[in-house]
């Protein structure tokens, strides 16, 4: 087997099969490997013809058939799997390869990993990549971690078969271990937060104008040609034209409303709750999802609750559909300011020094949350790079403060009305809290002092303070 492959896949499910297929597209000779050798057959003789590869039965004639220094991908489920493959490849290759983990690992997994491969000499890349399978075909958004001296390397062959925006590739150097695969867990939480934000929208037009689902398409295709411009708007305008083969009905009359979870998303909250970054967006996304699966919860609380709302008929019905678009907008940009911050808090926590900047520039194309406003992000922190809150950027600042009239109305109107809105009302809350000249936390901490002794601070003078509580009330420093 001579070493001819400059890359090598091994991992053939449909994401593997794809990036596989997108390297030799761009000309590189790629190694290919499966567990069972069936599935790379079946990609050498389906499409053989787009460009060079190298089938191999046994893991150790992959490694044989790949150019040093090797460079692996590795692309199969998140967990025992990815460390299975590792265990195996590790003693067949040398000081200085590189493994790329391509799936959806946990980033304390990527840190865990590269740590040990590091010991072998071997550099160990976990790389986000989103845009599922049509993205790993025809240009992925990439978000490698890992040395800089693996992208040195790497990052020309990566940048080669991203998605690419204005000519700029989607793709760039995350930081060191397991910033990237960070990134890209961010990236889904906000993907939660922005799917939730829709849905939301979605089941205001619906109550409030009682509009078809072709009609809330309509709708949904005339604001992709605005600010909210973006993938997941796109396919859902498409989503909601569609109608069901079977039964003649809109498609999503007929899907049960239960939306299920692999894990990013949850895991985006844990980490949030460990740096006490409050990214309600994307929490309360997650929970509606969990409340949406609450089947007995859910079977209890029908017609057993009462609604105590009042009818709030809609008046002027391009007034109203105008104003859900504006609070729409105003909950994505929550949500990602909160996104940014939770990496601005791990990027300092972990040392990364990671550029949010360039994550909104690799995220403009080819991943699940791609969107025109992405350049305005970018654009932000090339203005402020250290900005403390995206939301307060001139830009932002001014965007969202044009539609929080509407915000307001939107809000309002579905506690009146009874529409469960968690992602709008919390991001709402959000930033008025945010904005506060002054939050009831003073309260809190007195409440702590009082029946726990936990110290407070005071407005008028610095130190920390306890009062007396059970005996005379006299404060003392503490
Ligand atoms: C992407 C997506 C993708 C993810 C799903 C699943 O960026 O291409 O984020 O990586 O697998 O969207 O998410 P859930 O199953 O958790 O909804």
């Amino acid at each position: 087997m001579s070493a001819r492959a400059q890359i090598g896949v091994t991992g053939l499910a449909v994401m593997g099969r794809n990036l596989a297929r997108n390297f030799a597209r761009h000309g590189y000779t790629v190694a290919v490997h499966n567990r069972s050798f069936a599935k790379t057959e079946s990609l050498v003789a389906e499409h053989g013809d787009e460009g060079e590869l190298v089938p191999s039965e046994s893991m150790a004639d992959f490694v044989a058939s790949l150019e040093r220094p090797r460079k692996v991908v590795i692309m199969v489920k998140a967990g025992a799997p990815t460390d299975a493959v590792i265990a195996e490849l590790v003693p067949l290759l040398e000081a200085g390869d590189i493994v790329i983990d391509a799936g959806n690992a946990h980033f304390p997994d990527t840190i865990r990993r590269e740590a040990e491969l590091r010991e072998h000499g071997l550099h160990f890349v976990g790389s986000g990549v989103s845009g599922g399978e049509e993205g790993a075909l025809n240009g992925p958004s990439i978000m490698p971690g890992g040395s800089r001296e693996s992208y040195e390397v790497l990052g020309p062959i990566l940048e080669s078969i991203a998605a690419r925006v204005d000519g700029v590739p989607c793709c760039t150097y995350v930081g060191p271990d397991g910033a990237g695969h960070f990134v890209k867990m961010v990236h889904n939480g906000i993907e939660y937060a922005d799917m939730q934000l829709i849905a939301e929208a979605y089941d205001l037009l619906r109550l409030g104008l009682g509009a078809s689902a072709r009609e809330i398409g309509e709708i949904f295709a005339e604001w992709n040609t605005g600010d909210l411009e973006s993938f997941l708007i796109e396919i859902t305008a498409d989503v909601l034209a569609h109608t069901d083969a079977v039964t003649g009905a809109a498609f999503v009359d007929v899907v049960a409303d239960r939306a299920e979870q692999k894990g990013t998303g949850r895991w985006t909250v844990q980490n949030a709750l460990d740096l006490g970054v409050p990214i309600t967006g994307i929490a309360e996304a997650t929970f509606a999802r969990a409340l949406s699966g609450s089947t007995p919860q859910r079977e209890a609380a029908r017609g057993v609750l009462v609604a105590g709302t009042s009818d709030v008929p809609v008046t002027d019905r391009a007034a109203f559909v105008e104003d859900v678009r504006l609070a729409l907008y105003a909950s994505k940009v929550v949500a990602y300011s909160q996104g940014f911050d939770q990496i601005a808090a791990a990027s300092a926590e972990r040392g990364w020094g990671i550029d949010r900047g360039a994550m909104a520039r690799i995220w403009r194309g080819g991943c699940i949350i791609r969107a025109r406003f992405l350049d305005r992000i970018t654009e932000a922190y090339e203005r402020t790079p250290e900005l403390p809150l995206l939301l307060a950027d001139e830009y932002f600042a001014d965007a969202v403060g044009r539609g929080v009239p509407a915000w307001r109305r939107i809000v309002a109107r579905a506690a009146a009305t009874g529409v469960p809105t968690p992602a709008f009302s919390s991001s709402l809350a959000y930033y008025d809290g945010v904005r506060a000249e002054r939050l009831p936390a003073n309260l809190i901490q007195a409440q702590r002092d009082f029946f726990g002794a936990h110290t407070y601070q005071r407005t008028d003078r610095a130190g920390t303070f306890h009062t007396d509580w059970t005996g005379d009330r006299t404060e003392h420093d503490a």
